[in-house]
């Protein structure tokens, strides 16, 4: 408190103004005829407080009323289709159907055995009382034996279908001198020839041939001609399959 060393009030008035500055206030116990300040602007409002500590649990509330089911609602639309299901069990198993159509034939099968498929015989018999040709085929005119028809009576000679083994075997009667000749495809393979000795004679011969199928066998005679096939003197021609190739 700055004062002025000049200025020094009376004591009776120094202790008025200080009744004054005190009735006043504090702070102008050393102020002289000042004019009160107007008051000071309200504070800035303080901080927020610290939350307070859980209030303690409410009462029960009032049951509710159950509603009242309102009225149906219209059909929605139908949603999208689910994922496939699983497989179910196997089911039983159904009738027999009606047979099929009937196939091709099949492939021929394997051959049978010689006995019911390669086979070739025969035995022929020339009846006459004329002697054949000279330098000749000759024909022998009657079957006796010829089922597969391998001796051909208008030819005089036999044709192999079945290429094999074949036997063949001649017993021919003469009256004169008889050579008898037997030919495979035109080769003579064998001569018997027997000179008259009595009036009636036999001469047999035989052969076994290896043949291919298409070849042929005949017998002929040479300058000596004599082969009769009559009554009681047969001239007879056979030949037969031994071993089928
Ligand atoms: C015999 O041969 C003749 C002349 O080649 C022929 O016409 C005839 O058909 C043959 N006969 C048989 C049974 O094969």
């Amino acid at each position: 408190m700055d004062r002025s060393p000049s200025f020094r009030p009376p004591v009776g008035l120094n202790l008025l103004l200080l009744l004054l500055a005190l009735l006043l206030g504090g702070q102008a116990a050393t102020e002289f005829y000042g004019i009160p300040g107007i008051p000071g602007l309200p504070g800035a409002p303080g901080k927020d407080g610290y939350d307070g500590l859980q209030g303690p649990k409410g009462e029960p509330g009032i049951p509710a009323i159950p509603g009242t089911r309102g009225p149906k609602g219209q059909k929605g639309e139908a949603g999208t289709p689910g994922y496939p299901g699983k497989n179910g069990p196997m089911g039983a198993s159904g009738l027999p159907g009606v047979p099929g159509f009937i196939g091709l034939p099949g492939e021929p099968g394997e051959e049978g055995r010689y006995k019911q498929k390669h086979q070739s015989v025969f035995t022929v018999t020339r009846q006459t009382v004329q002697y054949p040709a000279s330098n000749s085929l000759v024909k022998f005119n009657t079957v006796v034996t010829n089922p597969q028809g391998d001796y051909n009576t208008s030819t005089g000679k036999f044709t192999c279908k079945v290429p094999g083994l074949y036997y063949f075997v001649h017993h021919t009667s003469q009256t004169a001198n008889l050579c008898v000749q037997l030919y495979h495809n035109g080769v003579q393979m064998t001569t018997f020839c027997d000179h008259m000795s009595s009036s009636k004679q036999v001469s047999s011969g035989g052969v076994l041939l290896r043949l291919r199928e298409g070849a042929q066998v005949w017998l002929a005679v040479n300058d000596y001609n004599g082969m009769v096939g009559t009554e009681g003197s047969d001239s007879v021609f056979s030949g037969f399959l031994l071993f089928p190739d």
